[in-house]
């Protein structure tokens, strides 16, 4: 992660194997930390993080269960089978639901320090498993715009050049050095878009064209098409492009890409569980109303997926309606405050250094009634993953983030 974090897999951010400078990659491989969790994986026991594959297992949205990924692979005990890098963040747009930790032109916009910790030490130590390895993933940032990635792609091409190399891209980024690129190695596309009408796409991907997009996205889609390779397409799913979703779909079965959502739960207002179920339930009846034409197997497993979407957003309008049934679920700010510290202390950290920006902001809405977030959100993130998240934004990000919550807010 950006941060130094090593952790087993993108979806688990709250198990934290060991941090980069101060630990050695092999190491923290090798390390009493992993050894823990595989004994409590092999036990059924999925609380040191991994909370969301168990939730997606349980319901079963098969195509979120991230460890199914691994069984196309043959496994060897002693080496890692996929790479997940997360740790770049130089990008070219503001996206509204992304945050200063991820997109160095949010920080620019907020005056944010931060400090790049990946080095050439961090290339060295990556660099001995790279020949075993299957499959490696990019995301952070835009990856085409960070000259880490690169590094890392021409030894995977070097190395290991039947690697898989995916890369989950904002698609504004194609030169003819990219393109030269993608030829040398196993590159696998992934395009977040949010919107395919270029006003809302522009209004979400900050700073993005969506006609240089798609454009791009021909080329992409040109590219794994002659090199039989899938191409992906990501959208989130959030309050803002609720009823664009059927026509991103529709796009990417144009292009013959797999799509992908991926739900926002932060930051708060742009997230579905912090709207009114009204609004919620109007959008579903549209959404469930939507005829796709159906003429191959990617639209078929786009359907799939599309229908799995909308079952997690029915469980999302249930969310909500509870949240108004019930008005127990409110508190008082006061309250809250006292309440997320004891999480804080018990279950993250012990300085409360990080935590006197969520006091300051909190304390900016006075002392008025607030949803208690813990309730609900724990069931599917790790309590300190919540704090990771709200430790991203300032402090005026996080007063906003919190005011969606208030009683006031929502009646
Ligand atoms: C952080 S971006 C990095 C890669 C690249 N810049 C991109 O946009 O695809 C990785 C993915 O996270 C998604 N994303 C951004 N903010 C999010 C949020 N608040 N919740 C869930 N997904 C989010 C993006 O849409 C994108 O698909
Ligand atoms: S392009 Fe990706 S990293 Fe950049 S701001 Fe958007 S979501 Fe964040």
């Amino acid at each position: 992660m950006p941060n130094g974090d090593i952790n087993v897999c993108c979806h688990n951010n709250s198990y934290v194997l060991g941090r980069y400078p101060q630990n050695n990659i092999k190491e923290v491989w090798e390390g009493d930390k992993l050894k823990k969790l595989r004994k409590s994986i092999s036990k059924a026991d999925f609380s040191l993080g991994c909370q969301v594959c168990l939730d997606a297992f349980e319901s079963g949205d098969f195509e979120s269960v991230n460890p199914l990924l691994y069984e196309d692979f043959d496994q060897k005990k002693d080496q890692p089978v996929i790479l997940d890098f997360k740790i770049a963040t130089e990008c070219n747009l503001e996206c509204v639901m992304c945050s200063e930790y991820s997109s160095s032109a949010i920080r620019a916009k907020n005056d944010i320090a931060f400090k790049d910790l990946y080095d050439e030490n961090f290339i060295n130590q990556i660099k001995n498993f790279i020949p075993e390895i299957k499959a490696a993933r990019f995301s952070g940032g835009e990856p085409f715009l960070n000259k880490i990635y690169y590094k890392l792609w021409d030894i995977i091409i070097k190395r290991n050049n039947d690697c898989e190399i995916y890369i989950q891209t904002n698609g504004t980024i194609l030169n003819e050095k990219i393109k030269n690129l993608l030829e040398q190695g196993k590159f696998f596309i992934n395009v977040s878009i949010d919107a395919v009408n270029p006003e809302l796409y522009s209004k979400i991907r900050v700073n993005g064209d969506f006609n240089k997009l798609k454009s791009n996205i021909e080329f992409f889609s040109e590219y794994s098409q002659r090199n039989n390779r899938k191409l992906g397409i990501t959208a989130c799913a959030m309050k803002d492009n609720l009823a664009e979703l059927p026509k991103i779909v529709e796009f990417a079965n144009k292009y013959n890409a797999e799509i992908w959502f991926s739900e926002v739960y932060f930051p708060f207002w742009n997230a579905l569980w912090t709207q009114k179920s009204e609004f919620i339930r109007k959008n579903l009846l549209e959404l469930e109303k939507y005829n796709f034409e159906i003429h191959n197997s990617i639209a078929a497993k786009n359907h799939k997926i599309y229908q799995n979407l909308i079952n997690r957003i029915n469980n999302t309008l249930r969310i909500t309606e509870n949240i108004e049934k019930n008005t127990k679920y409110f508190i008082k700010t006061e309250k809250l405050l006292l309440k997320l510290k004891k999480i804080y202390i018990t279950h993250c950290f012990n300085d409360l250094q990080d935590f006197i920006k969520i006091e300051k902001a909190i304390n900016r809405l006075g002392d008025v009634f607030i949803y208690d977030f813990t309730l609900e959100f724990s069931k599917f993130y790790d309590k300190k993953y919540i704090f990771q998240q709200l430790n991203f934004y300032s402090e005026d990000k996080l007063f906003r983030n919190f005011e969606i919550l208030t009683k006031n807010f929502r009646y």
